[in-house]
């Protein structure tokens, strides 16, 4: 029996790998510009890491995480709570008053697979360490919004506030006073997390759940002065700097680690995993991981969502494979010998040269020269080993003519003649 894959990991085969290329291109040179640095992480953290920073009651912690057992340590679910504990451990908040770090790279979360979920997935994810000005928050999810408008990609930029230690007691108490009398019509599910997690049932994507939340209290009638003068500057950055959004009081996040702004990126493209990307401040978490009291903010943006959403506007042309330079087509064991060590050469001073090995016709290794979106083709027959030479074909218009053979002359010629072109 052939051993498949395991559901919800997916390869990401050659023909996909340019536009994944392209996305994490366009990133790095959009955080570039904003002056992040990249930070590269283990995938496996210790289980206690996640369960003090993403919250105990949260369904990623509860039933998502791939855990052994054994050994007390995680495969990453998410990159914020690793990024923090890298941040604390190398003592980065002491080389500058205020970080600004991104990385790239698989997360793990077994949740059930379909479109735009997978076990296996790739953040991209951004983090400013060290600084609580609202014009910060701003600034980042500008930052974000730049890179999906570059990428071409349409979404919906939604907002919240949630809120912080001093005014959210007051909120949840109402909340449970409201979800309170409301338990028979709420999943099981909700019925659990009001008494463990009561910001979550807001979130519930179930249809009853979500039509008994409707009427319930918004945490954005009982912030605090701070909370709301930050939340106003928020969004007073936002309108400086040209980013639309909307606000949404119902959105509460996933994970249990934010405070104030919260936002995410929603697409119509995707069905049920209708958010490209989300993020928001977590102004406590480096002190409660014990670094020291410095504010965050941060966001993820899932890569399978950008590719999904960038293949079906179906740039083809665009994310083709970089094609060869050269190829070598050798017909006969004495020509292959010939051009074997040539190809080497060629590929040492930097063309992107192709032969094949197998002994095939001309006409067969001139379906692969096109296949390789060859610029130039080196054919070598009896009659041009004679010679000590070669044909080399201009593909682009089919002119040809007779090169020495040799590393020297044939670089010269293809080099010499794209330059002229
Ligand atoms: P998150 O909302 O859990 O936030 O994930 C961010 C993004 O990752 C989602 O919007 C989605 O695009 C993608 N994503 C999440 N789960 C999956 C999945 N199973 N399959 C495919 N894509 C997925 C965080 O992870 C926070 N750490 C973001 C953050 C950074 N907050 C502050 N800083």
């Amino acid at each position: 029996m052939k051993i498949k894959a395991l559901n919800g990991f997916k390869d990401i085969l050659p023909e996909q790998i340019v536009l994944w290329r392209h996305i994490e291109e366009t990133a790095r040179d959009i955080f570039g510009r904003f002056q992040f640095a990249e930070i590269r992480l283990p995938l496996l953290e210790k289980t206690e890491l996640f369960a003090r920073s993403i919250g105990e009651a949260t369904d990623i912690v509860e039933k998502e995480m791939y855990t052994f057992v054994d050994k007390g340590v995680t495969m990453r679910p998410e990159g914020t709570a690793s990024l923090l504990r890298a941040y604390i451990e190398h003592g980065l908040y002491a080389q500058r008053p205020v970080q600004r770090l991104y990385t790239i790279g698989p997360m793990f979360r077994h949740e059930r697979p379909q479109q735009g979920r997978l076990r296996q997935f790739h953040q991209l994810d951004a983090e400013v360490l060290g600084s609580e000005h609202p014009r910060v928050d701003a600034e980042l999810i500008a930052m974000a919004a730049m890179l999906l408008e570059k990428l071409g990609i349409t979404v919906r930029l939604e907002l919240n506030s949630l809120g912080c230690t001093a005014c959210r007691p007051e909120y949840r108490t109402s909340l449970l006073d409201f979800l309170g009398a409301r338990q028979d019509e709420l999943c099981d599910d909700c019925r659990r997390r009001t008494r463990t997690n009561p910001m979550r049932v807001l979130d519930c994507k179930k249809p009853g759940c979500r039509q008994q939340v409707e009427a319930a209290p918004s945490l954005l009638d009982y912030l605090c002065d701070p909370c709301k003068h930050h939340f106003t500057a928020v969004q007073d950055g936002l309108k400086q700097l040209g980013v639309q959004y909307s606000l949404n009081k119902f959105m509460v996040r996933g994970l249990d680690y934010y405070c104030r702004t919260a936002f995410e990126f929603i697409t119509d493209e995707l069905g049920a995993q209708s958010a490209v990307g989300g993020g928001g401040r977590y102004d406590g978490l480096i002190a409660q991981l014990g670094g020291p009291k410095n504010p965050g903010i941060g966001f993820g943006i899932g890569m399978e969502r950008l590719v999904l959403l960038l293949e079906k506007k179906a740039q083809g042309d665009v994310f083709r494979q970089q094609g060869v330079d050269l190829f070598l087509a050798a017909l006969g064991e004495e020509a292959a010998q010939k051009c074997y060590p040539l190809v080497h050469a060629l590929r040492q001073h930097g063309l992107r040269v192709a032969m094949d090995h197998e002994g095939k016709s001309l006409k067969s290794q001139m379906k692969q020269a096109d296949k390789a979106d060859a610029q130039w083709v080196f054919i070598v027959g009896d009659d041009e080993l004679a010679a000590k030479s070669g044909t080399l074909r201009n593909m682009s218009n089919r002119e040809q003519r007779s090169v020495v053979l040799s590393a020297a002359a044939l670089y010269e010629a293809v080099v010499h003649e794209a330059f002229t072109r």
